[in-house]
């Protein structure tokens, strides 16, 4: 799974369970209802609504992998000549259509993976290419060029005039990451660069940069923007320039207040003076710095270990000298990333939505000061017992 699939965020409520191509899963909407085509332009015309003087509309149709399985499909694909690519270029053209005849002036975009696999035959009959302009995603480094030039030349001859490219400039690279690795991303813009100018210079219509903000409707957070933003700056520059040069890389350090702006790692020594650099700055010590220390204190300090096991915690006992030795650091460690975890939050606060903000601490940070946090209240509670 890749983006954002675009039905889940309906399809995963119960009020439209009962619109699935398959019951248990929400990835695929079945095409064969009436009211779940009526919910899809119902979705298009408010984000119409929304945003008039509109060029192009992407309705998705990405990773549609259990079309085909539903009751319904199961029946219609008995009938002579059926496929399931013909159910899904059937409901595309459905989708697009209505896009194209209710907003003359709007193009169509859709995602291009379920069209990889189609013959040249199945696709050009079906309509399609007149309606819809594919955008092809690829978010590896090593993405291969040759490959994407192919896929496009097949696309040409099937009837569709102009391609678009997604790139991803954040996520991609790990379902739970926090940091972004901007190298990988500036590789992945790098051959999206060497693709372009292999095909012909009218045949792209634009790139799209995705930036994750997680897998799916299920999964966690991945990178927040604010972490991400050197990453944009760099692929943005990239492909403005054509390609990466010091000249580049200088130009980014200006516009965001970075004094050095590393690739190849996830702890940068300098983060910037950019709106929610303090975000990155936060992020980048509570990832490397947080669970280490943590870690460090209670599975490495010998106190800690030969003096106060979960055997010694659970029955409050405490030598009264050794718990001098570690005491006032696990209460420092504790003050200082309290301290450290109030900025994050508030600098959060001001950016995103207080779930987005509870989410990511409690996958992020809760684990390791719950742990640090209780060790110091064990630690009160056998003193007492003590005394
Ligand atoms: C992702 O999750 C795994 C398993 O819980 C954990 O070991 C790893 O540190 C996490 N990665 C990040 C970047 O948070």
């Amino acid at each position: 799974s890749r983006r954002p699939v675009p039905p889940q965020f309906a399809l995963k409520h119960k009020e439209f369970a009962h619109l699935r191509e398959v019951k248990l899963f929400p990835n695929a909407l079945n095409p064969h209802k009436e009211e779940a085509r009526a919910l899809v332009r119902a979705m298009i015309d408010r984000v119409m609504e929304l945003h008039r003087d509109l060029r192009w509309f992407h309705i998705g149709c990405d990773e549609v992998y259990y079309l085909g399985e539903g009751e319904e499909s199961k029946q219609w694909l008995q009938q002579q000549g059926n496929t399931p690519e013909k159910l899904c270029l059937f409901h595309i053209k459905a989708i697009a259509s209505y896009v194209a005849s209710s907003y003359p002036t709007v193009t169509p975009i859709m995602w291009d993976d379920m069209l990889r696999g189609i013959s040249e035959e199945t696709l050009a009959e079906s309509g399609v290419p007149q309606l819809v302009q594919p955008m092809i995603w690829d978010y590896a480094a090593d993405l291969d060029v040759e490959s994407k030039v192919l896929l496009i030349d097949k696309y040409r001859r099937c009837g569709f005039s102009k391609v678009w490219f997604a790139s991803a400039f954040k996520g991609a690279t790990g379902v739970n990451q926090s940091l972004t690795l901007i190298g990988h991303h500036l590789k992945n813009h790098l051959q999206w660069l060497k693709v372009a100018s292999s095909i012909p210079a009218d045949v792209l219509q634009g790139i799209a940069l995705t930036g994750w903000q997680r897998y799916d409707h299920f999964s966690v957070l991945c990178e927040l923007f604010p972490v991400a933003i050197p990453s944009l700056a760099v692929c943005l520059q990239a492909l403005e320039n054509g390609g990466y040069s010091e000249k580049v890389k200088e130009n980014v350090e200006k516009l965001l207040g970075m004094s050095n702006l590393e690739l190849d790692t996830f702890m940068s020594t300098s983060t910037g003076t950019f709106p929610g650099s303090n975000i990155l700055t936060l992020v980048t010590q509570v990832s490397f710095y947080l669970k280490s220390s943590v870690d460090e204190l209670l599975e490495r300090n010998r106190y800690v270990t030969g003096w106060f096991s979960p055997y010694h915690r659970k029955r409050k006992i405490i030598h009264p000298i050794i718990m001098h030795h570690f005491q006032p650091d696990a209460i420092s460690l504790l003050s200082k990333w309290n301290a450290v975890v109030q900025d994050l939050q508030a600098a959060m606060e001001q950016v995103f939505h207080k779930c987005t903000v509870e989410e990511w601490m409690e996958e992020n940070v809760h684990p390791s000061l719950e742990k640090l946090q209780q060790v110091v209240d064990d630690l009160d509670k056998a003193i007492k017992a003590q005394n």
